[in-house]
């Protein structure tokens, strides 16, 4: 099938990557010309494990091409998707002025039938609005369906989220838009990936609800958490108890800084916002925002509190991405404890396997800050070193060699990576989270 795919972002790129990867022709449009000629090279201009492959692979084949064109990638195909960018504005809604745009650039130049696919996350109903633009811009002749094709992918694990869905949802108004879903998704459909048609409203929905149930269930653990410090109970026993009810499940019961990211803050946030404009009160979702953002104050003053005295202590920090297999830094807890930490007047060794290059746009290197490659190396000389982003290299430390080269053997994780037995079978001092 001919796709094309507006705005190669984090999701649209992804999405073209797999779709041109099953066998679809996919035109990619992207308007930034220094990423355009990243794409056209080869390269993705993000980090996520798998993608620069698949991207070379269909390159070569033909299967995927890059435009600036959206009036090329409107003529391109019948069904496209819009992947363009919905941030979040000063209010806490999400600016649609992208998906307008692209709406509007689409209806402008589009013939015959159209399928325009909401694939970035929109508030509900966002799909009449886009519907509403196209009859406004468009010539009557063309026939339009708008559909809501909302994504699930996890950064990190984006490409086999892609490929092994735990559901496709499709909000859709005709059969004909059903009908190219149905075709569209056969590879995985065939695969026994389940594939719901729902109505555009549902679906967009069905996308905001996930999102912020898991940021709630997040928010619930780590208070749960707190009580178990509280009591001296142990925080992974509990949430191991309550996920082997499969009606729970222990996935998102991890304790810790809680959530960051480009998904999960905005989208609740907007989330709030929609419940509000249609006159629900939803402060459930407003609590566990809450929640989540006095994790990083309250590791703070852990770490005040084991310090005492911030200034001209030496801190390692391991982990700068708001979570592992990323250099995706946005929200990040790391960037609100580096700059309390710097304020205070430490001395800060900052170690991240991707998230450097982004990080040190926030926070060049200077007399309190320096960046490390080597993970040992950030934390010789350490008074204390902070977990704060669990990648596989950190969680696999050597702590005995760890222990040898810090000045003092202080460990303060905020992602309960490592095992407490095992730090104090070699005499470090450690603390976690809930533990
Ligand atoms: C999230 C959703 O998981 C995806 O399904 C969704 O498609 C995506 O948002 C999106 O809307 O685009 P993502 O933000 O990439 O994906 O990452 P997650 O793995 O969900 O983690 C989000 C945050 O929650 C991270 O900061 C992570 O450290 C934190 N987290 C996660 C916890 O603190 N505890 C947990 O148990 C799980």
């Amino acid at each position: 099938m001919k796709i094309t795919v507006i705005g190669a972002g984090y999701v649209g790129l992804v999405t073209a990557a797999c779709l041109a990867d099953t066998g679809n022709e996919v035109m990619c449009v992207e308007k930034v010309s220094s990423k355009l000629e990243t794409l056209k090279k080869g390269e993705s201009p993000i980090y996520e494990p798998g993608l620069t492959e698949v991207l070379k692979k269909n390159i070569a084949s033909g299967n995927i091409r890059f435009t600036d064109s959206i009036e090329d990638g409107a003529k391109f195909a019948e069904a496209l998707f819009l992947c363009v960018g919905t941030p979040q504005s000063d209010s806490g809604k999400a600016d649609l002025s992208q998906v307008e745009e692209a709406a509007r650039h689409i209806a402008e130049v589009a013939e015959g039938y159209k399928l325009i696919i909401e694939k970035s996350t929109v508030p509900v109903n966002t799909h009449r609005r886009v519907k509403m633009t196209l009859k406004r811009y468009a010539n009557p002749n063309v026939v339009f369906d708008v559909a809501s094709n909302p994504e699930f992918l996890r950064e990190g694990s984006a490409l086999y989220d892609f490929t092994n869905p735990d559901r496709i949802v499709a909000g859709v108004e005709s059969e004909r838009a059903k009908a190219i879903f149905e075709e569209l998704y056969k590879p995985f459909t065939e695969k026994g990936f389940p594939l719901l048609i729902t109505t555009p409203a549902a679906a967009e929905l069905i996308k905001h609800a996930s999102n912020s149930f898991l940021a709630l269930k997040i928010s619930y653990i780590n208070m749960v958490a707190d009580l178990c410090e509280k009591v001296g109970a142990d925080i992974e026993l509990v949430a191991e108890g309550m996920g082997h009810d499969k009606r729970i499940g222990r996935a998102f019961l991890n304790a810790g800084l809680g959530y960051g990211g480009s998904c999960f803050p905005k989208d609740i946030k907007a989330f709030i916002n929609m419940a509000d404009e249609n006159g629900v009160d939803f402060s459930l979702l407003q609590e566990a925002d809450y929640i989540n953002a006095s994790r990083r104050t309250k590791y703070l003053a852990k770490i005040e509190d084991l310090l005492w005295i911030i200034k001209d202590k030496k801190i390692c920090i391991w982990g700068l991405a708001f979570k592992p297999n990323t250099d995706d830094i946005r929200e990040a807890p790391a960037i609100d404890i580096v700059r309390e930490l710097t304020e205070q007047g430490a001395e800060l060794r900052l170690c991240d396997p991707k998230a450097e290059e982004n990080f040190r746009r926030l926070f060049p290197e200077n007399g309190q800050i320096k960046y490390y490659d080597d993970m040992y190396k950030a934390a010789e000389g350490a008074d204390a070193l902070l977990l704060i982003t669990e990648w596989k290299e950190f969680v696999e430390a050597d702590i005995k060699k760890l222990k040898s080269i810090m000045t003092l053997p202080l460990v303060i994780d905020g992602r309960n990576a490592f095992k407490p037995e095992k730090m104090k079978e070699l005499g470090v001092e450690y603390y976690s989270i809930g533990r």
